[in-house]
């Protein structure tokens, strides 16, 4: 009797949930769309689910274009969910440092939340200590993206749409903005954004994922390599004084191989940890390697390229244990390491780092690739 209820609840709960899936046809891609929740003004947020052809999955959904899972092989084959988050609305409705999340309209502190552009002054909230953090109380973390599913020959994506209208978060211009996560059956999850504007603006999107190639505990053994010479030294409120440091000979070097945490302990911020970003030697616009992360014990590899000129390197500073994800995980600080593809902090006040204004008639565009693989 037991067994025919779960049965039978199983299949009420699977056809309630799947709302355009593909036949999951061996060795073809796949894109569910199921209903995820209802935000407090009774919209639907709708979650849509990727398969790739080898069988990873990417959950991504439409509050906040939100990436919730992502489950990966390890060298055995085995698939694993890497990225931090939680398994329902209401936590991520809640207070959160941006878990999974896109970034906008503009990633990272804009001092004093202010600033001038074409001789207007323009005022942001002041979200975190005296600046303004990853665009403001509520950011494209916080809105409802319109999302549209699309099948390719070799991959699976969902492009998430949204209007941000002028004014917004005190932010200029009417903005028009796509973010589209494709999931390749070469296991990447290539991220492209679009924009554009009706009036002058500054535009700096990223992804703002918090991975653990293990799935679990501290990210500090983790080896990374990263292709950066130089980084911007910040102020005691994460405003970079505008130097370009070069790395060589600090902690701050990752040139070659290095484990997260073996130098750590040399860093000086509070709390301690990696929360920096750094200057591509790629340079800006082309898409190139900006940096691999391997994981010894899992066997699990990431690999970066994108088109943007900065990194920001965050290891879960202030992940503090006051916060329970999914799978009932308690994230204590370095459970998770952040690579924020984008421009530099502050970039609005710094005329030597690389422009973040969006002019009317421009077309902002942004590629980040996360490439998979295990050995
Ligand atoms: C910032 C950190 C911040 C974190 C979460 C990162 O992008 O660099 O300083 O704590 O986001 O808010």
């Amino acid at each position: 009797m037991r067994k025919t209820l779960s049965i039978f609840f199983v299949s009420m709960v699977s056809s309630a949930l799947v709302f355009s899936a593909q036949a999951a046809e061996k060795g073809k891609g796949s894109i569910k769309k199921s209903e995820y929740g209802k935000t407090p003004d009774g919209k639907a947020v709708d979650l849509y689910t990727l398969t790739n052809a080898k069988g990873m999955v990417a959950k991504l959904i439409t509050y906040g274009a939100i990436c919730t899972e992502l489950h990966t092989p390890d060298r055995n084959g085995k698939l694993g969910d890497i990225v931090l988050g939680f398994d329902n609305l209401q936590q991520f409705q809640g207070e959160h440092p941006y878990f999974g999340s896109t970034i906008g309209r503009v990633a990272n502190r804009i001092a004093k939340g202010k600033f001038t552009l074409e001789g207007k002054n323009y005022t942001l909230a002041v979200n975190n200590g005296p600046n303004s953090l990853h665009g403001g109380l509520k950011g494209f973390n916080r809105v409802l993206w319109k999302a549209e599913p699309r099948e390719a020959k070799d991959s699976v994506a969902v492009k998430f749409s949204y209007l941000s209208p002028n004014g917004e978060e005190g932010y200029p211009g009417n903005l028009t903005v796509t973010v589209t996560y494709i999931l390749t059956d070469k296991n990447e999850l290539k991220i492209e954004y679009t924009a554009s504007t009706d009036r002058t603006t500054i535009l700096n999107l990223t992804h703002h994922g918090y991975f653990n190639l293990a799935g679990e505990g501290d990210i500090l053994g983790h080896q990374m390599t990263l292709a950066a010479d130089r980084f911007t030294p910040v102020d005691d409120t994460l405003i970079p004084t505008g130097e370009l440091a070069k790395v060589k000979g600090t902690p701050m070097d990752f040139t070659k191989p290095m484990a997260i945490g073996s130098r750590i302990g040399q860093l000086t911020n509070d709390p301690r940890g990696y929360d920096h970003n750094y200057v591509l030697n790629k340079g800006d616009k082309k898409l190139g390697f900006a940096l691999r992360v391997y994981e010894p014990k899992s066997g699990r590899q990431m690999e970066l390229y994108t088109t943007e000129p900065g990194l920001q390197f965050y290891t879960g500073n202030f992940l503090d244990g006051s916060l329970k994800g999914k799978y009932g995980v308690i994230y204590k600080k370095h459970f998770g390491f952040c690579v924020e593809a984008d421009h530099f902090p502050d970039s609005i006040h710094h005329p030597n780092f690389p422009s973040i204004v969006l002019k009317p008639g421009e077309k902002y565009q942004q590629t980040t690739i996360h490439k998979f693989s295990a050995h």
